[in-house]
């Protein structure tokens, strides 16, 4: 299967944003990631909760939430998630990750367990079972623009080898050279922000070059 494409909608036009929903949709991007940060776990905020339940209303494509707040389980009230629809959270954002998986299913979404680049793969060895993927951060979560932590690769490879059932997500400069490595290294689902898509240019010309990296 060829790899997926979300798009980080805090590096979309915000004052323009319906115009790139539709653009994205007729694309067929596969995912709207939305990251939503609550200035503790992380020392940023980006997109609001009645911005992203706006956008789940307008848009027909499927959306990738990837919590970045502390305590993820008692903030999943804040959406209504549709079956093909994800959410993440990280592992150092609750001492309940079991629990945390569990809600998101009883919430009726796909659950995935994100890693920073300094949090070790055992961290998954006793929910594996339980998750629909692995969100392999690959700058530290909070800002776009960073660049690329180089030892995240190898890390991809080892979730790829160590869980092969598992959809393995790259989050951070996921640039089209860094898309073509990520991808031989086994990774999924791409999120796509300004790096790649967002980084200026026609909007269909970067998702046709972002495609062409990731098959
Ligand atoms: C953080 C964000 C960023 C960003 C990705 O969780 O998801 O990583 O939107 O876009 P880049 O890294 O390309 O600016
Ligand atoms: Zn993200």
């Amino acid at each position: 299967m060829t790899g997926k494409i979300s798009a980080s909608m805090m590096c979309a036009d915000t004052l323009n944003l319906l115009y790139d929903i539709r653009t994205l949709e007729r694309m067929g991007v596969e995912y709207l990631h939305m990251d939503i940060m609550d200035g503790c776990f992380v020392p940023n905020y980006t997109l609001g909760t009645d911005f992203v339940r706006r956008v789940i209303e307008l848009a027909r494509i499927p959306v990738d939430i990837h919590l970045m707040v502390e305590r993820p389980e008692d903030k999943l009230e804040w959406f209504t998630f549709a079956e093909d629809d994800y959410v993440s959270f990280h592992y150092e954002a609750t001492c309940h990750t079991h629990r945390a998986i569990q809600k998101i299913k009883a919430r009726g979404a796909k659950a995935m367990l994100a890693l920073c680049p300094a949090t070790p793969l055992y961290v998954l060895e006793d929910v594996a079972g339980e998750l629909d993927g692995v969100l392999v951060m690959t700058v530290n979560p909070g800002f776009a623009g960073q660049k690329l932590v180089e030892q995240t690769l190898e890390k991809v490879k080892r979730v790829r080898e160590k869980y092969p059932g598992i959809e393995i997500e790259v989050d951070g400069n996921v640039s089209f050279d860094n898309a073509i490595k990520m991808r031989a290294a086994g990774a999924d689902i791409f999120v796509a922000g300004s790096s790649s898509i967002f980084s200026g240019g026609s909007l269909e010309d970067n998702i046709a070059k972002l495609r062409d990296c990731i098959v």
